[in-house]
């Protein structure tokens, strides 16, 4: 089988790792990829926003799946568009990607399907929603209703930091993201997220994970895309993995189905596990980046393929996936000066050595070739250092053992993934 995987970045090359694995791919192509993709798969540049040059593409080389990795050409009815040329692909159409495209859409259809989630109102004015706020508790959660780049969520401790929000989300700062916004309650717990794949109405469990969003160790310092993530999470214990599939995950590919929207492609919950159980913070309609990584180097990886083309089919019932039952772990190496203005070109020397465990896979997130075939940094998170063990301490020593091994001067990382299970592993003990 001839397969298309849109993206270029980490989770594309984890994801291009595990489905060149298949006995049934003839060819894998991936638009645009990167040189650590450029390993495993025919790497093609196509413009993705431009459909049609998409489906000539697929019929031209005989692709008979598309897996679609980013959100926003979900968000853009790539996969609506791929399908009525009569082609198969992983990911949601246009209307069910508003799961993760537009925040009071989510909330509604929480109200719909009643779905534990935050309590929350929604705003198109910035008076009401200063006239909510002036009633509201704090700290209060405000979002900007569409993709801002994860940049579109503040939780204001005070009255003034709300209102500069709302301010700010209504004067354009988010552009059309912000012509809505949705103010919330503020909930209390531990975040874990949760994967599943469907097909519209099946689904398949994948794994949990937990990841480390700001750049700095001790959780310090501004918010970035993820710096580092393991699989599984140790708070999604049994019970809360069938509490999230019977009072979340569930409810929502039901009311989906029933709304005449079913949803097809990977479900991403974003959980706070509150006293009450898990509650739904958000919905992405893609891997998670990094935690993809983590979790594709839990999967056997012979077997992806099968489940994403399952999905894209409707015969979800028919396929399987096995784990491994320990941890994996993912630290990423960024690019100095990330998440802000971050050095560009610096050369990467070593990968292969770093690499050379069998439990180790180095995934490239940012990284090209120069003119003259040196590897160099070519983005913010660049790579995504990953390991295997049989406990997050084993796992964690085998990834910063890699990243000592690594020659790049000019890139860093968190020096503390996997805080938060190693302290219960410890606790364990
Ligand atoms: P979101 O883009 O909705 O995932 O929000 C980004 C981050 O803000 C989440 O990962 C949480 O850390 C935090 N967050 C969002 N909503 C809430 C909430 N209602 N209560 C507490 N934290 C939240
Ligand atoms: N790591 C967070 C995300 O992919 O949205």
């Amino acid at each position: 089988m001839n397969v298309l995987l849109i993206g270029g970045g980490g989770r594309e090359h984890a994801l291009a790792w595990a489905i060149s694995a298949s006995p049934k791919i003839s060819t894998l192509f991936c638009s645009p990829g990167n040189p650590g993709i450029s390993e495993v798969a025919t790497c093609v540049a196509i413009d993705v926003e431009d459909h049609q040059a998409v489906v000539d593409f697929c019929r031209l080389n005989a692709v008979e799946l598309v897996v679609v990795g980013p959100e926003a050409p979900l968000v853009a009815g790539l996969a609506d568009d791929l399908r009525a040329a009569g082609l198969r692909c992983f990911g949601p159409g246009k209307v069910a990607a508003q799961l993760e495209g537009s925040k009071a859409f989510t909330k509604r259809l929480c109200d719909a399907a009643n779905i534990p989630t935050a309590r929350y109102r929604t705003f198109n004015s910035a008076a009401d929603a200063k006239a909510h706020l002036a009633e509201h508790s704090l700290p209060v959660v405000i979002k900007a209703d569409g993709l801002a780049a994860g940049k579109g969520v503040a939780i204001a401790e005070t009255q003034d930091d709300a209102n500069q929000f709302v301010d700010e989300c209504f004067g354009g700062k988010f552009g059309a993201a912000g012509a809505s916004l949705v103010i919330e309650e503020f909930l209390v717990g531990e975040e874990a997220s949760f994967f599943a794949v469907c097909d519209g109405s099946n689904i398949l469990s994948l794994a949990t994970a937990q990841d480390h969003k700001r750049v700095g160790d001790g959780d310090t310092g501004p918010n970035t895309g993820g710096m580092g993530a393991y699989s599984p999470a140790p708070v999604m214990t049994d019970e809360m993995i069938a509490r999230t599939l019977n009072e979340i995950i569930r409810p929502t590919v039901d009311e989906l189905r029933k709304q005449g929207m079913p949803y097809q492609g990977v479900l991403y919950a974003g959980l706070m596990i509150t006293r009450d159980g898990p509650k739904l913070i958000e919905y992405n309609v893609r891997f998670g980046d990094p935690e993809a990584q983590a979790l594709i180097m839990r999967a056997e990886r012979s077997q992806v393929l099968d489940v994403l083309d399952a999905a894209a089919k409707g015969a979800l019932g028919e396929v399987s996936l096995d784990w491994d039952a320990g941890v994996a772990l993912t630290v990423v190496m960024a690019a100095e000066g990330y998440p802000g203005t971050h050095i560009k070109g610096t050369e990467i020397k070593s990968l292969d050595v770093a690499a050379q465990d069998p439990e180790v896979m180095i995934f490239h997130a940012g990284t090209k070739r120069d003119a003259d075939g040196r590897l160099v940094a070519n983005g913010g998170r660049v790579l995504n250092v990953t390991a295997r063990g049989s406990s997050v301490a084993e796992a964690r020593e085998r990834a910063y053992e890699a990243i000592d091994k690594v020659d790049w001067e000019r890139g860093f990382c968190r020096s503390d993934i996997g805080w938060r299970a190693m302290a219960r592993e410890q606790a364990s003990d």
